[in-house]
């Protein structure tokens, strides 16, 4: 297991430039599934989730070259319909590679994803928007095999805005007989991501970034090269570590409409954000302020960012709470902050977070890939040295993450042990 390590103490100054979004990436890829030609995505970014991905593809018959940046994508010869257990179990979001397999074939074979470490995430609502598009579905072993005759557009109301259920009943429903709306969609700026992709290859996709998502079934779609939108997590990751340092930094980001929530709180706790053409500069206080923190669907204080903002109020002037409403479970990198001298306590929902003076730098162990990037940076002012082990958490959805601090100043390595 590979570790960073990290001696505190830096303050984080200069530009970096955001990668492409690993939640856009993913159903994108999984996209191109639907199209038995040449698809061409530019901007997505080297991690170990799009990597299985296109593995995964691989598995199923597609040919994947990548030149210089561009992934190109061969699906014309997919002849496998299954998802074997040992790549499904790899990661989460491999469940919407059954709705692109399901829409193109009107069958497929996947087992449950792998529960991820921040809470239970069934696939409920994915089954049961299967069914309602004339899906039969049947549990057997362990594995879940889909197959339909037609699938035949409907209205499917969802329960929560469950992004990954948005993102399959578009993909499975893209050739379906008739309309299929959907209510109560997620919103999220990765769904009208790839209902612009999606568009672009022929699709009749309306009203995405709304809760109201309509789509007609088209014959096929067609060969076209597509750019996949920044990363919003990257990005607030990024700010979020020049802000816990007191730093000054500028990162390349040319959609900050995306991160408004992430700005504001930034903000509040004392920072100065300016807003140029494909930049966004941000100049920390010497001491940040505490904030309240409440996640919640796009467009509101994204879960993904909670435990990232929960590090940088750890050494905050005051006592800042935070409410998780969208896992059960994400609390557990908590623990290991506290190893560091963090004064948070945890009860249900809530997490009360009072601020300290100062952190020491210890060995901390990534739970996850959200709560390995919140040890990181707490690693960036912890007095002395801090190793984050079990880093493949945090390899998984951040591109260079410690390239692009050691640009901005800091001090991390990787140790391949
Ligand atoms: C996507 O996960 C993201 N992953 C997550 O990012 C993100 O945190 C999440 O959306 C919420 O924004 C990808 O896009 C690959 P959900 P997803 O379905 O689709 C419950 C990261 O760090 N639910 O919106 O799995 C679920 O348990 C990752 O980059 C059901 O109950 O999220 C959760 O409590 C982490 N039944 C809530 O809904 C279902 O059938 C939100 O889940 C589906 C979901």
């Amino acid at each position: 297991m590979s570790s960073y390590i990290i001696e505190g103490g830096k303050k984080l100054e200069g530009e970096v430039t955001v990668s492409g979004s690993k939640n856009a990436s993913l159903p994108i890829i999984a996209a191109t599934i639907l199209n038995p030609g040449i698809t061409r995505l530019y901007n997505i970014p080297n991690i170990h989730d799009t990597q299985i991905t296109l593995e995964i593809l691989k598995y199923l018959g597609c040919k994947i070259k990548k030149i210089n940046g561009k992934i190109e994508i061969d699906s014309k010869n997919i002849t496998k319909k299954e998802i074997p257990e040992h790549l499904m179990s790899q990661m989460r979001s491999t469940v919407i590679l059954a709705g692109a397999i399901i829409g193109r074939f009107k069958e497929a074979k996947f087992s449950y994803p792998g529960g991820c470490d921040i809470g239970a995430r069934p696939i409920d609502l994915h089954l049961a928007a299967f069914k309602k598009l004339g899906i039969n579905i049947i549990e057997d072993a362990g594995y879940i095999i889909c197959k339909a005759d037609e699938i035949k557009g409907e209205n499917i109301n969802l329960d929560f805005p469950s992004v990954g259920a948005t993102e399959n009943i578009i993909l499975a429903s893209i050739f379906a007989e008739g309309v299929t709306q959907i209510t109560n969609a997620a919103m999220e700026p990765e769904i009208v991501d790839l209902a612009k992709c999606l568009n672009k290859m022929g699709a009749k996709i309306e009203g995405a970034g709304t809760n109201i998502i309509k789509i007609t079934g088209v014959k096929k779609l067609k060969d076209i090269s597509y750019k996949v939108m920044e990363d919003r997590i990257e990005a607030g990751t990024l700010l979020c570590a020049g802000a816990i340092t007191g730093g000054n930094i500028c990162i390349n980001y040319s959609t900050p409409e995306h991160i408004t929530p992430i700005l504001n709180k930034l903000e509040e706790a004392g920072c100065k954000i300016n807003i140029n053409t494909g930049k966004v500069y941000m100049q920390a206080p010497k001491k940040l302020k505490a904030v309240d923190i409440k996640t919640m669907p796009y467009p509101g204080f994204p879960t993904d960012m909670q435990s990232i903002f929960a590090s940088i109020l750890t050494t905050a002037k005051g006592t800042s709470v935070i409410i998780e409403n969208i896992f059960e479970n994400r609390y557990r990198y908590v623990s290991e902050l506290k190893k560091m001298g963090a004064k948070i306590t945890t009860e249900g929902k809530t997490a009360i977070i009072k601020g300290v003076r100062k952190l020491s730098g210890t060995k901390v162990k990534s739970t996850d890939l959200r709560g390995g990037a919140s040890m990181v940076l707490v690693g960036l002012i912890a007095k002395g040295t801090t190793t984050v082990t079990n880093i493949e958490h945090i390899l998984r959805g951040y591109e260079g993450l410690e390239k692009k601090l050691k640009k901005l100043g800091a001090q991390i390595y990787i140790d391949e042990d």
